[in-house]
């Protein structure tokens, strides 16, 4: 029951939820391909699994281009002998990439624009396109992506974010309309604000960051950050036998921010 056995690849694992993902789903008895652009963090956590008595590979991977996501799925079923879950969780935001000039809109970087689109949407398009012929052999086979409540709402200084996560919740939906004959499963998870380092780089680049998290946090009910180690609960659920009847849901875990309607203060209005 719930994932034993089963084989994940994890993009962005590095950090934040991926890494907390890709060690709960090994402590669970998963093996694990962590892929990630960032080496040296990537290796250090499929090194702590497999200290830890797991089942772990890194895999270098940078997810915007296609021949890297090819080698990723075919490396990662020869390591691990197949595939049964892909976890699309690899992400960047606008404000990774500039100053508060560069997220206005009328100053707006195309290059930004494209980067964001390319890693958090088109990204998880094409690693499905490249899993799909070893899903197609596993037993339980499913496609996790990160979305967002930023999928639903619009928050300050998010246009590309915003955008792509709009629209990874509608391909999670339309991958499960196209996979369901092959009995391939495809869900995402919505976070509210969960403490990582994309949260830090968003804090970074306001300037009232410590008005800004407390406005977000203010939003939900539960009243704090959400931790990566509760949204790695969320994927292994997705993922296990227990949810073989749950398909084409965007799942929302965010305190209960989307619950309600927070008010234009967050915008200095
Ligand atoms: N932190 C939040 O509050 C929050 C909320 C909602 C959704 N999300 C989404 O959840 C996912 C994980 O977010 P996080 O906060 O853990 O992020 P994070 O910044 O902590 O980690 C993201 C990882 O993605 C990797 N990455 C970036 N570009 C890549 C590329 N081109 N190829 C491969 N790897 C790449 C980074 O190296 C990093 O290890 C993202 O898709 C993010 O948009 C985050």
């Amino acid at each position: 029951m719930g994932i034993v056995g089963q084989r994940f690849v994890i993009t962005g694992a590095a950090e934040g939820m991926g890494a907390a993902t890709a060690r709960l789903a090994a402590r669970k008895g998963a093996k694990v391909c962590v892929a990630d652009i960032n080496v040296e963090a990537g290796e250090a956590v499929a090194e702590s699994i497999r200290r830890a008595g797991g089942e772990s590979w890194f895999i270098r991977c940078d997810v915007t281009d296609d021949r890297q996501l090819v080698e990723l799925v075919e490396g990662a079923a020869s390591y691990m002998g197949g595939i049964d879950v892909l976890h699309n969780n690899a992400g960047v935001i606008d404000s990774m990439f500039g100053d508060k000039a560069a997220i206005s809109v009328e100053t707006y970087d195309r290059a930004v624009w494209d980067r964001v689109i390319a890693v958090n949407l088109t990204a998880p398009m094409f690693a499905a396109k490249a899993a799909v012929p070893y899903l197609k052999k596993s037993a339980n086979p499913s496609i996790i992506n990160a979305a967002s409540t930023a999928s639903f709402v619009a928050s300050p200084s998010t246009l590309a974010y915003g955008s792509s996560k709009g629209g990874v919740a509608l391909l999670t939906k339309n991958l499960a309309v196209e996979l369901a004959p092959c009995g391939i499963r495809v869900n995402s998870y919505c976070p509210g604000v969960i403490d990582t380092a994309l949260v830090e780089r968003y804090r970074r680049s306001v300037p009232n960051p410590d008005e800004l998290v407390r406005n977000f946090t203010s939003s939900h009910l539960v009243p704090r950050l959400g931790n990566p180690d509760e949204v790695a609960e969320l994927v292994c659920f997705l993922a296990g036998d227990e949810c073989r009847f749950v398909n084409g849901v965007n799942w929302l875990i965010d305190g209960g921010m989307l619950a309600w309607r927070a008010t234009r203060d967050v915008i200095g209005m």
